[in-house]
């Protein structure tokens, strides 16, 4: 994705030191633009947790990349000790943030690769190359639900007889939620690349307003005309007709069609479905979890600080960027970090294999291999 006119991925290796990742720093944005160098599990570890990197395909990559670290930062001296280090990076990268299942898919991955090499040079490299590997898959993926996506798009633009089909989105399901492209903006990327009127309600995303800060700014950087709205507009746009679809994308969803994302996104999906407004879930695989049957019972529900709800950040006129408090000093606060829509809400999926009812039997038609292993490690 372009960042005034530059590609950019959202992870990568340094320019001619493979043993550094790189990222931006997603907490800074939109004022700055500013690269993070990462080369110890624990700065991993806390880029993932404090948001410097997120969105769950961004957090599996950078857990690949972690493990990859860990690789690198191992004891060399016994197979036994390069291993054992292994496993406790892989539980301390996956104990940062509970929700995203891909965070738990890209270590499991990266340890049944590793296990398979023979000697510690070769589990290195292994680990390399499994990191690369999920980040390309993750960026190839995204561009396929594009492609996907897109037909959608172009079913409502040819009733609209040139009019712009009105998108209503929520947080950043975009490229900086991904290694690439993004799940609910690929679709969106892919029609306004082919000359499709598109516009994007842009959902502000509180508490720490990833609509407002993120998505705004990528589909900026596009040229995909937007508008960011506050949280509680979407119900009174739909009633007036003035969302065709929405497309969200998650961070978990199970087998059977249920929906994490967030916090929010259930009050987005029954407002539309109050309204009669196609309510769409972009996913790549790695956001399925093959073993959880009920989402609202068995997902696991991240609470973060609530000093995200206390506090706001933002720039001042004098280009000053600093956190400000909302609240009153000493107000209790509660931060739910994602909602679960039942599967009944959700129109369908959008997928790197098609599009797909929110259904067990309809995913499984779509993904046999992955409901057969039934085990968050991809085959
Ligand atoms: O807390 P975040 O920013 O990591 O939350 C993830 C998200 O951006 C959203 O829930 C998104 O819609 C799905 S992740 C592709």
């Amino acid at each position: 994705m372009n960042v005034a006119g530059k590609h950019y991925r959202t992870i990568w290796l340094k320019d001619g030191a493979p043993e550094v990742v790189q990222i931006i720093d997603q907490r800074l944005l939109p004022h700055e633009f500013h690269i993070v160098d990462l080369q110890t599990v624990d700065e991993v570890a806390y880029a993932i947790k404090e948001m410097q990197v997120r969105g769950a395909g961004l957090i599996g990559a950078t857990a690949g990349y972690g493990m990859y670290i860990a690789a690198l930062q191992a004891p060399k001296d016994s197979q036994e000790a390069f291993l054992s280090f292994i496993e406790e990076a892989g539980e301390q990268l996956k104990a940062t943030r509970p929700t995203a299942v891909n965070l738990e898919w890209a270590v499991e991955r990266q340890k049944i690769a590793i296990a398979e090499a023979v000697s510690i040079d070769d589990m290195i490299a292994i680990a390399q190359q499994t990191a690369q590997d999920i980040a390309d898959e993750d960026a190839e993926f995204c561009r396929r639900i594009g492609d996907h996506g897109v037909s959608l798009i172009e079913n409502f633009a040819a009733r609209k007889n040139g009019e712009p089909v009105n998108i209503l989105t929520h947080c950043n399901a975009g490229w900086l939620a991904f290694v690439d492209y993004g799940s609910a903006t690929a679709p969106i990327y892919a029609a306004h690349d082919k000359g499709i009127n598109v516009h994007v309600w842009v959902d502000e995303t509180r508490p720490r307003n990833q609509g407002a800060r993120l998505t705004a700014w990528e589909l900026g950087q596009h040229g995909v005309p937007h508008a960011v709205i506050a949280d509680n507009v979407g119900g009174h746009l739909m009633q007036h007709g003035l969302v065709d679809l929405v497309i969200v994308g998650t961070d978990r969803t199970t087998y059977t069609g249920d929906v994490a994302n967030k916090i929010g996104t259930y009050l987005k999906a029954l407002a539309a479905y109050d309204n009669d407004v196609p309510f769409y879930v972009a996913l790549p695989s790695s956001s399925f979890d093959w073993k959880i049957r009920d989402g609202l019972r068995q997902i696991p529900i991240e609470q973060r600080n609530g000093d995200e709800v206390r506090h706001i950040y933002g720039r001042r006129e004098n280009g000053d960027t600093d956190w400000v408090l909302l609240t009153p000093q000493d107000s209790p606060t509660a931060n739910y970090a994602f909602d679960v829509t039942p599967a009944r809400l959700v129109t369908d999926l959008i997928t790197e294999r098609g599009i797909c009812d929110a259904s067990e039997t309809d995913i499984a038609r779509l993904f046999p291999d992955k409901i057969l292993a039934g085990d968050n490690v991809p085959r």
